[in-house]
């Protein structure tokens, strides 16, 4: 197949509901993308938030090689010894809680819904925020709160409440006797790269605590060591009742995890949630191979190093750019809000060999692999550089 028969195809066959680039890729190794005509690229933004380690990281690639050789799928009404595994190393990184395995974000969420419904007795209101992404099923987009999502598609099921991001009288003015949780990305990623101050996750936390609230933190692209700690949560001194994960869990195959609190994971009983794909063993096998890689190439002290790094040169950048307004962030997890549309930055990165995001129409989203070396960030910053000069 040639290039315009892919497209052809594609056009013809696929429901068009992606903006697609005009790029089709063969090959990824890191930091690296290779395109069919063997033009190389540098991506920094893997797998939409879903390339923590790059593209083919060996210890991923040797776990998935070895299981797809003995059993590819059990379903969960059996055990297996690599589920049982990977739910431990979930419960030992995070908090005492017990697990439940799905294939996607969307997924998990949907799950902690239902959990917190379940946990409510009658209670079924969930409080998110302004600008959050949770999902595109029904409930998560009813979580997300965004018209331009939910457009089209009503009716959206009720029991959501959207407040303001960071305003601690709006949360609480919103509870109800209804209410039964809060669900919170400790920065979000969709809406813009905004960070929660840690003064408003503390008091949020408190008054979840004081009324009886489940907090239910979405780490799906935060989490898995993106911030410079294992979970976002980690850096605000809070432990949620429950967290979502999904993205880099699975190395770049797709899984979803609910995390919660015993009391509260144990109101699952069989029969009242279920995902026949949830935690095969492929899927299994390469998430434990994420973690080993993250505990044996020191990622997470990495991503602290080589954050500082690229937000330093992201500072540099900003002071020869007017266009830059504002850089925010964590980790290795950076937005840069600008004064134009950032789509035409994105075009030209890539025309030069850069793939970068931009999200909420002016913030261009960078998020690379965590294993980033300085070098690969000098390459970067000189691409953007001189797009900048250009499209100022
Ligand atoms: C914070 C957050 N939650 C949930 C989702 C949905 O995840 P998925 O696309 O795997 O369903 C996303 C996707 O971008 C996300 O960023």
């Amino acid at each position: 197949m040639n290039v315009d028969e892919i497209f052809q195809i594609y056009k013809d066959n696929i429901m068009p509901s992606y903006n697609k680039v005009p790029l089709i890729f063969v090959k990824g190794k890191g930091s690296r993308l290779w395109d069919i005509n063997s033009k190389s690229y540098l991506d920094f933004f893997p797998g939409w938030g879903a390339g923590n380690l790059g593209h083919c990281h060996p210890k991923v690639m040797q776990g998935v090689r070895d299981q797809v050789s003995k059993l590819i799928f059990i379903p969960n009404n059996y055990y297996h010894p690599f589920q049982a595994k990977l739910a431990k190393e979930l419960v030992y990184q995070s908090f005492p809680g017990k697990v439940f395995f799905a294939n996607s974000g969307a997924e998990a969420n949907e799950g902690a819904i239902k959990l917190a419904r379940k946990f409510g007795q009658g209670r079924y209101e969930i409080i998110t925020f302004e600008n959050a992404f949770h999902g595109r099923t029904l409930a998560t987009l009813a979580a997300t709160g965004q018209k331009k999502y939910q457009n089209g598609f009503e009716p959206i099921p009720e029991g959501f409440k959207q407040v303001k991001f960071n305003d601690i009288t709006s949360f609480k003015q919103a509870i109800s006797d209804k209410t039964v949780a809060v669900m919170l990305e400790l920065i979000q990623g969709e809406g813009g790269i905004n960070v929660a101050d840690k003064d408003f996750v503390l008091a949020l936390k408190k008054v979840c605590d004081e009324k009886k609230l489940l907090l239910i933190i979405d780490e799906v692209q935060t989490g898995i060591g993106r911030t410079g700690k294992m979970f976002c949560y980690q850096n605000y001194g809070i432990t949620p009742d429950i967290m979502t994960l999904a993205k880099s869990l699975g190395g770049g195959l797709p899984i979803g995890a609910i995390i919660a609190k015993k009391e509260i994971a144990d109101l699952m009983a069989p029969g009242m949630h279920a995902s026949t794909f949830g935690g095969g063993p492929v899927i299994c096998r390469a998430a434990l191979g994420v973690f080993r890689a993250i505990e044996k190439e020191q990622i997470l002290k990495n991503c602290k190093n080589t954050g500082e790094y690229l937000r330093e040169k992201l500072s540099l950048l900003k002071n020869t750019h007017p266009v830059i307004k504002e850089i925010r962030g964590m980790g290795l997890m950076f937005g840069l809000e600008l004064s134009i549309e950032g789509k035409q930055i994105v075009a030209k990165c890539m025309e030069r060999g850069l793939l970068i995001n931009c999200t909420h129409d002016k913030v261009l989203r960078l998020m690379p692999a965590l294993n980033i070396t300085k070098n690969e960030i000098d390459k970067a910053l000189k691409i953007m550089d001189s797009v900048l000069k250009e499209c100022a």
